[in-house]
């Protein structure tokens, strides 16, 4: 059987390193993975973690999302001279009143997040379209579905991934390519540590005025609750993408976990919003939390 080609971005560390892994060890051998990383010196993890991979099922490659030649030139890399499944995975955070990012840092997200899942994207899709198949599965969030408290940037790249996915996947259907979202809710990888965020002694908190310093000293308290009750282990996540790779029709969304689902059902029910924005600040503020069936 030809082996489906995947190419993931982002393998350096958590989803993105855990996905390549899990693929390129596929028992029935179904997969070759182009595991991709803009920094090749973190690809000791990967290298370890892929040790008894058979070799024809995995490759390592650089590639910078937000470098346009570097996403191009990848494609000439590629043996197979096609990508079967590509998942948009890199991604980082930002965190904070919106008031202390700086531009660069704000841009930087934008670049990443948005910007290079665009490129990415238009890089891979002729091949797709011509060849009348593909999946695009993008490492999405639930941030990306509902407003968060000072998540506000990193949230405003999300929707705008979703939105951007939402669209493709009209089209798309036409040339039988799947587009699915991952909604992920926090998950146990190196992303907090990673992310961009200021703490509560950042100078440029100095500025800000004290209740907005106090609503987010609350914030990061209810952000570490909430990543000790309903952090998810990166397994668990994988699962769900094999799930979206092994659909004979993906859906564009699926999602991770149950526990913000009263949240995002609350927001889409026609009150004009506000009743999801008094109880996300109930959520995140009060500690009530929303009726959930499951985590
Ligand atoms: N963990 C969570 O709680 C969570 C929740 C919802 C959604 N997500 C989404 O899941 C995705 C993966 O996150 P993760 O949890 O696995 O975090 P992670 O361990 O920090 O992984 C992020 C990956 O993105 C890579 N990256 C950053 N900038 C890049 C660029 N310019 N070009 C190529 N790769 C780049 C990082 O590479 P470097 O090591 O070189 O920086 C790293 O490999 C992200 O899109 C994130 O938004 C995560």
């Amino acid at each position: 059987m030809e082996k489906k080609v995947v190419l993931i971005t982002g393998c350096s560390s958590g989803i993105g390193l855990g996905l390549a892994v899990l693929l390129a060890s596929d028992t029935y051998q179904r997969f070759k993975v182009y595991a991709t990383m803009r920094d090749l010196s973190k690809k000791e993890n990967l290298l370890e973690s892929v040790r008894d991979c058979h070799a024809d099922t995995f490759e390592i490659l650089q590639m910078d999302v937000t470098d346009q030649q570097s996403v191009v030139s990848t494609i000439e890399k590629i043996k197979e001279q096609r990508v079967d499944i590509l998942v948009c995975n890199a991604g980082i955070g930002l965190m904070g009143p919106i008031e202390c990012h700086s531009y660069e840092a704000i841009k930087k997200m934008f670049d990443v997040n948005l910007f290079g899942t665009i490129s990415t994207i238009q890089a891979f899709l002729p091949g797709m379209k011509q060849r009348r198949s593909g999946r695009v599965i993008i490492s999405s969030s639930v941030g990306g579905l509902q407003g968060i408290p000072f998540n506000d940037v990193y949230c405003a790249s999300k929707f705008a991934v979703e939105g951007l996915c939402e669209s493709l996947a009209i089209v798309l259907q036409h040339f039988n390519i799947h587009v699915s979202l991952i909604e992920c809710g926090p998950v146990s990888t190196n992303f907090m540590n990673n992310l961009n965020f200021l703490d509560t002694s950042d100078s440029s908190l100095q500025n800000v005025d004290s209740d907005t310093h106090s609503l987010y000293d609350q914030y990061l308290q209810h952000c570490q609750t909430i990543f000790q009750d309903v952090a998810q282990d990166t397994e668990e996540i994988l699962q769900v993408f094999l799930e979206a790779i092994d659909a004979p029709i993906p859906s564009l969304r699926y999602f991770t976990t149950q526990f913000f689902m009263p949240l995002i059902k609350l927001k889409l029910s026609c009150d004009g919003g506000s009743e999801y924005v008094r109880a996300m600040h109930k959520f995140v503020f009060s500690g009530v939390k929303p009726k959930s069936e499951s985590k």
